[in-house]
């Protein structure tokens, strides 16, 4: 019975493993910009830096995830050896879910609350995203800018979360969840 089944997949594809540090390095950017620029006096050309540097992170987290949900959805995840109890699993599942739901509406957030309060937003080789203009909508400016804001500070948590029951997986319960993604 077992010989005839095909082989496990003992880890992530390497394009899966990829993505996820590629992502991990473009939110951990994300959030070093936007912080560094917090500390930098108002008025400071680095601060305008810091934060041109946090949009391009916050942009890059948004190309790549799309084509990490595509291959998501085509290879699935690697069965963990041991395989943990039921509640463990589904906390996993919607930790996951959650971070992916942050991964696309975090960015889409900060582009819309830059767009729609009138800015355009600088590319690489002299290209922008044109402002979209609506007038009258500095209420809903405001809302998306909080809910950004908010959704940032809440995901420091949850990003933490994930990264200790990471290490808590593979230190004290000594399966293969970590190493799946290596
Ligand atoms: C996953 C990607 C992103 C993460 C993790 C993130 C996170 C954050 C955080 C933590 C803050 C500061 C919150 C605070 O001060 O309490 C912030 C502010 C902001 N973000 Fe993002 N962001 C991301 C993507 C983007 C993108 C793509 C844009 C726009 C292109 C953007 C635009 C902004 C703006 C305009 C602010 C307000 C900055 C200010 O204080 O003037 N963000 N973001
Ligand atoms: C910005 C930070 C991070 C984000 C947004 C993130 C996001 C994710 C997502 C969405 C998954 C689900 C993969 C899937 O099954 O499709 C995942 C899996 C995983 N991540 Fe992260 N991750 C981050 C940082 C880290 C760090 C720093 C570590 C290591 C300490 C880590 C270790 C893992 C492991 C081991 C898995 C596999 C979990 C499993 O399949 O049960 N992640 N990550």
């Amino acid at each position: 019975m077992t010989s005839s089944m095909p082989p496990r997949r003992a880890r992530y594809s390497a394009a899966q493993r990829r993505l996820h540090w590629l992502i991990f390095a473009a939110v951990l950017l994300a959030y070093v910009f936007v912080n560094l620029k917090d500390w930098l006096p108002r008025g400071d050309a680095a601060r305008v830096s810091m934060l041109q540097a946090h949009f391009a992170a916050g942009l890059a987290v948004l190309l790549l995830v799309g084509p990490r949900l595509l291959l998501r959805l085509r290879r699935g995840a690697p069965p963990v050896t041991p395989s943990p109890p039921r509640p463990l699993h589904a906390a996993g599942h919607i930790t996951h879910g959650l971070l992916y739901l942050f991964l696309v509406v975090q960015p889409v957030l900060g582009i819309l609350a830059v767009e729609l309060g009138g800015r355009a937003i600088g590319l690489p080789f002299g290209l922008s995203i044109p402002a979209l203009s609506i007038p009258g909508n500095h209420g809903l400016v405001h809302t998306i800018r909080e809910l950004h804001e908010d959704l940032g500070d809440i995901f420091y948590w949850v990003i933490g979360l994930h990264i200790a029951a990471a290490l808590w997986h593979h230190s004290f319960r000594g399966d293969d969840t970590l190493r799946r993604m290596l």
